[in-house]
């Protein structure tokens, strides 16, 4: 078999995940593994449809080989996987996977992203691989590396892959600017990916900015003049300065972090937000994994079939999430656009007159876990994580909690004991609630 090896990783033949292929090439010499660097050098694709054409033909199956970035996949390989779609070519019937390594930090919305990116070009997605980036270093990972591949090889010989889902077309309903409303200047900032054609989007934003009690500050990313996507360099680690000299470091601190408030705009383009907007995500990696916007409102303005699209929902909803940030939700087009912007610039108005704080869920406690132990491991390379999270208090390792865990060996001491717990009888659920009893006694009307 031909395997076509799309490697997305911007660090080209120097990935890590790559090399998961080049294990998977030596291990099973009867197939042959050809890989392409499109991460490294996405506008060459760009301009060559004919060559992705043509090397998309000659595999038996495609292996989209990359680094998780940021919810997905690396902005460059978005883009090749846009030029890919754009060639109009059919690669219906083809096979096609994925390996991806990460840290498991949100893993699954990437490979759903990319299982659904394929299956709109009619491929026949077998489902892939998805590794820590030390996996291979271990016995366990190759040996799950080449259980993964065996796996697509029974699939593609008895002719097996995943259901797609059909595809829904967006509904664009139309929406109506107020005429009295003004769109005052202010600090709230609107992240947008505003082509000058897109005038659904456009009348989205205008009225959202109509509607909206506080000013507002567009910050169109068709306008900045982007050197290129993150190269995952990990230059910025000790200070938080990008190799770029594009002003970008400035265009996020001056005027989005400093916002009272963040709005993302886009029309939805292959699932996701494109890979303009993903290159703003990935560029953000300056800030490593700081929550430097924390307790800010979040909301969203979107032109497309949302509520559609389970997720990349996740996705914006996760950000938030693990940003602890508040989120206001995201206004979309699909049902009722006048009112769901509406609602949305008062949920949004609320939030910053209000300054609430909310818990975070499974979404935002499970991510911070993984950046913490992340952190604390590479703390001597990622110095700016390491002091924002020793100044915040990020650091919860349970076992600090000491005297909570001698309470609960004296208590576990006296559940094991058959006799202790007969006597105990509903004691102990009585005991839990002790300090809550407290609160509420001492409770007063507002
Ligand atoms: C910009 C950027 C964003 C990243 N985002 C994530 C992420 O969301 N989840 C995760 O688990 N790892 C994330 N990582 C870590 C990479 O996925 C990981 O280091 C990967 O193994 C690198 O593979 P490569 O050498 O093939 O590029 C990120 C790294 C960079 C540079």
């Amino acid at each position: 078999m031909n395997f076509l090896i799309v490697n997305g990783s911007p660090k080209g033949e120097n990935s890590i995940t790559l090399q998961t292929s080049l294990y998977l090439a030596k291990r099973y010499p009867a197939h042959t593994f050809v890989p392409i660097h499109v991460g490294k050098n996405p506008r060459t694709w760009e301009q060559h449809p004919g060559e992705i054409v043509r090397r998309v033909a000659a595999a038996d199956c495609v292996i989209f080989s990359y680094p998780v970035y940021t919810f997905l996949i690396p902005a460059q390989l978005m883009r090749f996987m846009e030029a890919m779609k754009a060639t109009g070519a059919d690669f219906s019937g083809k096979y096609a996977t994925q390996i991806s390594t990460s840290k498991h930090f949100y893993d699954m919305t990437a490979h759903r992203f990319v299982r659904e990116n394929a299956q709109d070009m009619g491929m026949r997605f077998v489902d892939g691989l998805s590794a820590d980036m030390e996996d291979l270093l271990t016995e366990q990972g190759r040996k799950q590396a080449e259980g993964f591949f065996e796996d697509l090889l029974f699939n593609m010989k008895y002719g097996l892959c995943e259901s797609a889902s059909p595809a829904v077309p967006p509904a664009h309903r139309p929406v109506k600017v107020p005429v009295c409303g003004k769109e005052k200047p202010g600090r709230v900032a609107i992240v947008a990916d505003l082509d000058e054609d897109d005038e659904q989007l456009g009348r989205m934003i205008a009225r959202f900015r109509a509607v909206f009690p506080y000013g507002t500050d567009l910050v169109n990313l068709r306008e900045f003049p982007f050197k290129g996507g993150c190269l995952g360099c990990f230059r910025c680690a000790a200070d938080g300065v990008c190799v770029y000299k594009d002003g970008f470091g400035e265009l996020l601190r001056d005027r989005i972090q400093t916002a009272d408030a963040i709005v993302t705009a886009f029309t939805v383009r292959d699932h996701g937000m494109g890979s303009l907007m993903k290159t703003y995500d990935d560029r953000q990696f300056m800030n490593g994994h700081r929550t430097v916007t924390m307790g800010k409102p979040l909301a969203a303005i979107v032109s497309g079939n949302l509520p559609a699209e389970e997720n990349l929902r996740c996705v914006l909803e996760a950000r938030a999430q693990v940003g602890g940030n508040c989120w206001c939700g995201a206004a979309c087009d699909e049902v009722d656009p006048d009112g769901e912007i509406d609602r949305c610039a008062m949920r949004l108005a609320r939030a910053i007159h209000e300054k609430r704080t909310c818990p975070q869920n499974f979404w935002g406690v499970g991510g911070m876990k993984i950046f913490r132990d992340l952190i604390w491991q590479m703390q001597g390379l990622m110095r700016a994580d390491h002091r924002f999270f020793k100044e915040h208090g990020q650091y919860d390792f349970p076992q600090k909690k000491r005297t909570r865990m001698l309470a609960m060996y004296l208590v576990g001491a006296m559940n094991s004991s058959p006799k202790i717990r007969a006597k105990l009888g509903s004691k102990m659920t009585e005991g839990m609630l002790m300090p809550y009893r407290k609160i509420l006694g001492e409770t007063r009307a507002k």
